[in-house]
């Protein structure tokens, strides 16, 4: 089985990302620097966690990957604009150091980046990936910077994941994002509010993307070779979405507000041909967003923290920042 380096393991999709390749058989090395702690267990076997900035790591300590999954990003619009010099430092500058460290690994089939479907910024058509970025905030501009490094400098084989918003349950809660935010306030605060509301965007399962990584590790017919690819399980505004969630999750009681000033520039609606290639067999995407919005309301519920402040990842960086004097 490969060797799998997973960097940014520790974090919202690295915490479901790693126990499921682990299932699988993979022998995985995680990096993190653990802002948000260490999330998966200790018990877990095929994984050895490295605590330490990417930027560390020696030229010789990627040579025995196969894969190389980048998950490392200060990944929310307002944590990525609290200082500018350093999120282009982890987002970009040290990446750019990094894939030259990588370049000569002889092993290495593939390396996985997750770039965010936010580099459309504001588009009224049906995105794919042929359409015009035009990356609004500080965070999608640095992801849009770097995947055409990769592209341009062609050192190794790569495929890029534009992903939507992620929802769903992970041991590094984040309640930053949309999905996850509008249960939460349903379910603890019994009320849920809607700024703006009609900008439309692009909805991603995290288990869906375990899904879709694996299948570009298993890709022999490299299919998914040197490409990028839009992932997510559907679209939708997000006042029809809050509709959405009450309906599913049948949860009583829960006051609406609806407030039109909007903060959030950003809004696309993106094609699921991309998404529709990392299936096999009959896959029924309207019933598998049901599903896994139920699934993610249930576990939002046995959450014994939900208002741990750690869980806005704002509040980390910024707590950070401030400690390191940065
Ligand atoms: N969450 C989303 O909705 C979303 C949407 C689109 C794209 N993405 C992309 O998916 C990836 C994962 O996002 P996430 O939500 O899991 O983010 P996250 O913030 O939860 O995880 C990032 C991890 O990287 C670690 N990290 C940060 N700087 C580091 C450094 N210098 N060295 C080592 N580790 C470092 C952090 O400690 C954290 O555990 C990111 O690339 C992000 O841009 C996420």
């Amino acid at each position: 089985m490969y060797d799998v380096l997973v960097l940014g393991s520790e974090g919202y999709l690295g915490s479901i990302l790693v126990p499921y390749l682990a299932k699988k058989g993979y022998f995985i090395t995680g990096i993190d620097k653990c802002f948000f702690g260490r999330n998966n267990s200790k018990k877990l076997k095929n994984y050895k966690l490295i605590r330490k900035d990417y930027n560390s790591l020696k030229e010789i300590f990627f040579k025995k990957f196969y894969f190389i999954i980048d998950l490392v990003n200060i990944s929310n619009d307002p944590a990525s604009e609290l200082n500018p010099k350093f999120t282009n430092k982890i987002n970009y500058l040290n990446k750019i150091k990094m894939i030259k460290k990588i370049r000569k690994c002889k092993n290495l089939k593939r390396y996985i980046y997750m770039s965010s479907c936010s580099v459309y910024g504001n588009n009224s058509k049906v995105i794919n990936e042929k359409t015009n970025p035009a990356p609004i905030s500080l965070y999608s501009k640095l992801c849009l910077k770097y995947e055409k490094k990769i592209i341009k400098n062609n050192y190794f084989s790569f495929t890029i994941l534009r992903l939507g918003t992620l929802y769903g349950w992970s041991p590094r809660m984040r309640y930053d994002l949309a999905i996850n935010k509008i249960i939460k306030d349903m379910i603890y605060l019994k009320k849920i509010e809607i700024l703006g509301g009609e900008q439309q965007r692009f909805f991603c399962f995290n288990e869906f993307v375990c899904l879709a990584i694996n299948q570009i590790i298993q890709d022999k017919k490299k299919y998914f070779l040197n490409k990028i690819f839009n992932l997510g399980v559907f679209n939708s505004n997000i006042v029809s979405l809050t509709q959405k969630i009450i309906n599913l999750t049948k949860h009583k009681n829960v006051l609406v507000s609806h407030e039109k000033h909007n903060i959030d520039k950003r809004s696309y609606k993106v094609s699921m041909n991309s998404a529709k290639k990392f299936v096999v067999g009959k896959f029924n995407f309207n019933s598998y967003v049901s599903k896994s919005i139920i699934k993610c309301y249930k576990s939002i519920k046995r959450d014994k923290t939900p208002f741990d402040s750690k869980k806005i990842t704002l509040n980390v960086y910024k707590d950070y920042l401030i400690k390191k004097k940065i």
